[in-house]
């Protein structure tokens, strides 16, 4: 309504069932988060752009999603992960606007200014032992809808092999029972310069221009949420991982052992194919070793 407008805020209390001093107060926390509203005295309010806005009014408006907002946090899983333990339901999605300890893989740092940082928490009817096929499934979800690459297990690469996102799972279980699991999505957005540190780091606006980061958000939610209801049945999500991979096909190192990526075992392992034979890989960073 606001984007055809411009709409007089009596039109909108109407429409909406609400008080005008409620609109005029939701139009306010709209612009706090960024987004352009005209008001013309007499005709009303008229929406110019919603692209750079980014919290939680505009995430329930434009991609429909209720999410707990954090405008800053340590790090969104370790909030995610406390909000499992106090028994929030599955489909719990915690987005911070910027952490101050964003945690990575392997107890790396995740450093991420102007991009998409959030957690989500599932408790899907799943083994521990099938946990590394959410980080499979998630993985998916995001290249999907970001139309990129992976790189075992669950790295999100451009074509030219820079990493534009990762996810850091953590599991809250039993030996036998997976009681919940904190996906962990950290996604480059609209960076277009890193810290010197990071290795090869890309982004979606490096290769597409500036993002709409509520939109993105709503499409990766969407993608990761319908690939992780498949892992009980994994065939399919396992094919479309395979088919997304840069890492089958390619001379790799992880750890100790070196050989070609062959494939991705039922379970989520990969297998290197060694001198000594086919090995399966459970865990670990994979590097690409270049030929000639
Ligand atoms: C990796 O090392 O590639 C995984 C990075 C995961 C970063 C995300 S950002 C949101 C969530 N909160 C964290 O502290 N880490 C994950």
């Amino acid at each position: 309504m606001l984007s055809e407008g411009p709409v007089s805020g009596q039109v909108l209390a109407e429409r909406l069932g609400v008080s005008r001093t409620a609109i005029w107060k939701e139009i306010e926390a709209l612009r706090a988060e960024g987004a352009l509203i005209e008001a013309h005295t007499s005709r009303g309010y008229r929406l110019v752009s919603a692209e750079e806005a980014f919290g939680p009014r505009t995430l329930s408006w434009r991609c429909e999603r209720e999410v707990v907002w954090l405008p800053e946090c340590a790090s969104t899983n370790r909030e995610a992960f406390q909000l499992g333990l106090d028994g929030a339901p599955s489909g719990t999605v915690v987005v911070a606007g910027r952490q101050t300890a964003g945690r990575g893989r392997l107890g790396r740092q995740w450093v991420s200014e102007e991009g998409l940082t959030f957690s989500l928490l599932l408790r899907p009817p799943l083994r521990p032992s099938q946990a590394p096929l959410l980080c499979l499934a998630a993985a998916l979800g995001v290249a999907e809808a970001l139309d990129l690459r992976i790189k075992w297990p669950n790295d999100v690469w451009d074509e030219q092999g820079r990493k534009v996102a990762g996810i850091l799972a953590e599991l809250n279980a039993e030996v036998d029972r997976l009681h919940f699991v904190v996906l962990g999505v950290g996604i480059n957005v609209n960076q277009t310069a890193f810290p010197p540190e990071l290795p090869n780091p890309g982004s979606v606006s490096l290769l597409r221009g500036p993002q709409d980061r509520a939109l993105t958000l709503g499409r990766v939610l969407d993608a990761v949420t319908a690939r992780c209801a498949e892992v009980g049945r994994p065939e399919a999500m396992l094919q479309a991982w395979r088919e997304r991979s840069v890492t089958l096909g390619q001379q790799v190192r992880v750890g100790e052992v070196q050989g070609w990526a062959t494939d991705l075992r039922a379970d989520g392992a990969l297998i290197v194919s060694t001198e000594d034979g086919p090995r399966a890989v459970l865990a670990g960073d994979v590097e690409m070793v270049r030929v000639g």
